[in-house]
């Protein structure tokens, strides 16, 4: 196998991150992925940095361990108290993408001025990293974040686009935090499953960033500068996970066409 037709390693606490893993297979059909769903310790969102560090590091070490040729933090809260360790671990040759950065760029970049809304986990929230990045890039956006935990579990467990849902979404959506926003940042993987609904409750006037293509786009051109694209795809893709659920299994239909088998594995320290 030629060096350039190594997997690209990408980890999530669970579905959330096949919102990244399936734009990136849309856009570049010839990379083969591998996968790490961390079920077994979600929600991420709930849980101390020094926890979200301490599996991040185990995730990298597997898919280290894989002859990863690159790793995608496909999760806002491990790219928001995760991403400096990883970076270390990782050989310099590999790139590693935190999801985080490219969307600053992306809304720096596109807007001038004005207020930027942030929903993402308590972790991502806590962190302020959006909040802290945006304004370093462009000084004339500000940036509220809203943390909104019952959204992450609510999608793990297939649990969308329907009137509880919805009126969920609008609850937190209403908060005061978020008024006037001009853009509001899916800060967390797992929301693109719930855009449609989030941009109903704007009725389309605030663009709804989902971070997933942005982020595909830019390991691409890291790809192609580190000169380590892939001319074919060199075998299946592989899922891991920490521990199966049916919504898992259920759910990778919706991103790759058909179930995927799942294999378990438990990582240790
Ligand atoms: N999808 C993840 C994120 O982007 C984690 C959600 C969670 O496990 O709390 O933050």
């Amino acid at each position: 196998m030629s060096a350039n037709n190594r997997p690209i390693g990408i980890f999530d606490s669970g579905i959330g991150g096949l919102t990244v893993a399936s734009a990136i297979n849309r856009l570049m059909p010839d990379e083969r992925i591998i996968y790490y769903g961390d079920t077994a310790h979600l929600p991420y969102g709930e849980k101390s940095s020094k926890t979200i560090q301490r599996y991040s590091q185990r995730i990298t070490n597997f898919l280290l361990s894989k002859n990863c040729k690159a790793i995608v933090i496909a999760c806002n809260s491990a790219s928001a108290t995760a991403y400096p360790i990883v970076r270390e671990m990782a050989p310099r040759d590999i790139p590693v993408i935190n999801v985080i950065d490219p969307t600053v760029s992306y809304v720096s970049e596109k807007y001038s001025s004005g207020k930027i809304g942030v929903i993402g986990t308590k972790a991502t929230v806590n962190s302020r990293s959006y909040a802290k990045r945006i304004p370093k890039s462009n000084q004339k956006l500000s940036v509220s974040m809203l943390a909104t935990p019952l959204l992450v579990s609510m999608i793990e467990e297939g649990f969308f686009n329907n009137k509880i849902s919805q009126a969920i979404i609008n609850n937190y959506l209403s908060k005061n935090t978020l008024k006037n926003a001009k853009a509001l940042i899916l800060g967390c993987t797992h929301f693109p499953l719930i855009k449609t609904e989030v941009e109903s409750f704007y009725h389309d006037a605030t663009e709804v960033i989902d971070s997933s293509s942005i982020v595909a786009n830019n390991l691409k051109k890291e790809l192609i500068k580190g000169n380590l694209e892939s001319d074919r795809l060199d075998g299946s893709h592989q899922f891991y996970v920490s521990e199966k659920t049916h919504s898992f299994e259920e759910s990778t239909k919706l991103f790759f066409g058909e179930k995927l088998k799942l294999e378990k594995k438990t990582l240790k320290d």
